[in-house]
């Protein structure tokens, strides 16, 4: 049977509908990960969520420590991730609010430890990897999962988008317009800045993982209107609020 977990990004640190029957916070060969690890019950179903800020949102993007995250997961028998990120659009139909199902990534983030496979041998050996593996990623995100939740989305009436590359930036800044301009013309559809390494990890470790992207701006420059932290903020809460309700039907259909 599948185990799925759930990341949850900015917004969604907290996950209510969850009937908690652990809390998990311990060493891994990496370090910590964000902090406890939900193990719990939706509707019958299993589920782990960690919450990928930590508690209170103290780990910014470019802190996170995506290995510890991807690795205790992996160790608590998630067989497959679905990954929350909220992102700035940049293509037309990326308007704020709109939920997207990424096909594509692009890695414009840099110095994160991005890989398990670091040339420490014997950690490697102890966890059953091999001292080097060039993971296919010509699929960033799994076809199947993929499939799976554009077919709930559909059949549940919920507006979305199911394709579209998302690039991920280091932050923690927002970009500059020109920054988005050549991410546009790189084909990016919208930029956010925590796709990797989690992508790559979880592949890494051969979990299926999947991101539902939740559009909460325009990126820099694609509208006239200035970025406000505020509004940002808010857009977050409101569509993570109505994202979550959505989760029980959605373990229960996967
Ligand atoms: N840029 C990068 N990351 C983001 C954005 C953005 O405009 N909005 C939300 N996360």
């Amino acid at each position: 049977m599948s185990l799925t977990a759930i990341i949850g990004g900015s917004g969604f640190d907290t996950f209510e509908e969850l009937s908690v029957t652990d809390a998990i916070f311990q060493d891994t060969p990496y370090g910590s990960h964000s902090g406890p690890i939900l193990q719990g019950h939706i509707s019958n179903n299993p589920c782990l969520f960690l919450p990928r800020h930590g508690v209170g949102h103290r780990y910014p993007p470019h802190i996170v420590n995506y290995r510890a995250n991807i690795w205790m997961l992996k160790q608590l028998g998630a067989s497959q991730i679905i990954s929350f990120n909220v992102v700035g659009g940049i293509g037309r139909t990326m308007s704020p609010d709109t939920i997207v199902i990424p096909e594509q990534i692009i890695d414009y983030t840099a110095n994160r430890e991005h890989t398990f496979f670091d040339g420490d041998q014997d950690k490697l050996l102890e966890q059953g990897l091999p001292p080097v593996e060039h993971i296919d990623f010509t699929h960033p995100y799994s076809p199947e999962l993929r499939k799976k939740l554009i077919r709930f989305f559909y059949e549940q009436g919920i507006d979305f988008v199911g394709h579209g590359v998302y690039g991920c930036t280091q932050g923690p800044r927002l970009e500059s317009a020109a920054e988005v301009e050549r991410l546009k013309r790189d084909g990016c559809d919208m930029v956010g800045m925590t796709g990797m390494p989690e992508a790559a990890l979880a592949k890494e470790l051969g979990l299926d993982y999947v991101s539902v992207a939740i559009v909460v701006n325009w990126a820099a420059g694609v509208s006239d209107e200035s970025l406000s932290m505020i509004d940002i903020m808010n857009t977050v809460k409101k569509n993570m609020k109505s994202i979550k309700s959505q989760l029980p039907d959605l373990l229960k259909f996967l």
